[in-house]
């Protein structure tokens, strides 16, 4: 019998200003998931990275499912009510309409999901990024699903070197999904010419060439692109499944020992290098750093295990002290440069209106 994985997550109101939701507003929407019976959904897991609060949900009734984004998009919805009441910020910031028109994604909301027949036994990643957009996990997925320094199965496991095949997402289309598939390993190098856009290209999902399985999904919301303006960064999410016919857990997690430097930050609108944190980290210097959870699970006819904290192990405050390094290190140079996001990707537009002054007052010579 086949399930769905379906992580749905939305900023919906923070204490402090984008730093993490209140009690009382993850109360309520664990209140409100329980009230409904199981024939909605199977299980349901509920956490925060940052201001952004996520539910993990398991269910039989397929991707893109109208009752379980309408059922996501009312919990949400409770939720601001109750983000309203205790005037947190930004109460509501993510969902981007009045009313739900049938498919969460387009509203706001950042959306993962994968349909899976379960295996014997089925481990699977939830990561879940905080103050940067989708494109963060274009270099951790393709270096642990294309290269031998970060995944040695790739030459050790017969199960997964015949490679994979990636589904790539243009994202500066809007009407329409524009996608292109490239098959490891001998399209690495036209995988690597696209993902090192990181706001234009991203990895949609992943397939098994040997067992032709979903290893991944991510989302690919662009804020942005949704509301005609900037509204905040997209804070993505991304399922993963490991071991077997996919990169074993540690060869998922060992790009994110990086740190290497993504979009968002401080105002949506510098680069700083990705930090992998603890399970409900708040945000905090500069409004960031950037940073990325990771749970594992495993899943068992749709009944989710607890979640194991895959950042919470002393190999980790390591890298935690070196991104923080690499953080202050950007830091030092403030706007100048690549500490600052291009025009096009700032997140606010008060620098058009200052532009257009000082374009006025430039002259010729
Ligand atoms: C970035 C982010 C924060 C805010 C900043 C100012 O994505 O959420 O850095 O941009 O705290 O917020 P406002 O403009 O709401 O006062
Ligand atoms: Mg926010
Ligand atoms: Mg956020």
């Amino acid at each position: 019998m086949k399930i769905t994985l379906s992580i749905i997550k939305a900023d919906i109101g923070s204490i402090g200003g984008h730093l993490q939701p209140s009690d009382k507003l993850l109360n309520t929407i664990e209140e409100h998931l329980n009230s409904y019976g199981n024939d909605q959904f199977i299980d349901f897991y509920l956490g925060y990275t940052g201001d952004d609060v996520f539910i993990l949900l398991t269910h039989r009734k397929g991707i893109n499912n109208r009752q379980i984004h309408q059922l996501a998009w009312d919990t949400f919805m409770v939720g601001t009510a109750t983000a309203k009441k205790q005037r947190l910020y930004g109460a509501g910031q993510d969902l981007l309409s009045d009313s739900f028109s049938g498919n969460i994604k387009g509203l706001g909301p950042a959306v993962a999901e994968m349909e899976i027949e379960e295996r014997e036994n089925e481990p699977f990643l939830v990561f879940t990024a905080d103050k940067t957009d989708p494109g963060a996990y274009n270099l951790p997925l393709y270096l642990s699903f294309c290269d031998p320094m970060h995944n040695p199965g790739l030459l050790l496991s017969p199960k997964i070197g015949d490679g994979f095949t990636f589904t790539v997402m243009d994202v500066s289309h809007t009407e329409q999904d524009r996608i292109i598939q490239l098959n490891t390993p001998e399209d690495i190098y036209n995988l690597a010419a696209l993902l090192r856009d990181n706001e234009r290209f991203v990895v949609e999902s992943i397939h098994s060439r040997k067992s032709q399985e979903q290893a991944a999904a991510a989302s690919t919301t662009r804020l942005h692109h949704i509301a005609g303006k900037y509204v905040g960064k997209d804070d993505p999410v991304l399922l993963v499944r490991v071991q077997s016919h996919f990169p074993a857990v540690g060869e998922i997690l060992s790009p994110y020992s990086i740190g290497h430097y993504v979009a968002g930050f401080m105002r949506g609108s510098h680069h700083g290098p990705l930090m992998p944190v603890k399970k409900n980290t708040t945000v905090s210097y500069f409004d960031g750093p950037p940073m990325v959870n990771a749970l594992a699970f495993c899943v068992s006819e749709g009944k989710l295990t607890e979640p194991v904290d895959c950042f919470d192990q002393p190999f980790w405050d390591h890298i935690r002290d070196k991104v923080s390094r690499k953080s202050l290190d950007l830091r030092e140079q403030g706007f100048s440069g690549p500490a600052m996001l291009p025009y096009s990707e700032l997140e606010y537009g008060g620098i058009t209106h200052k532009m257009e002054e000082l374009e006025k007052r430039f002259d010729f010579r």
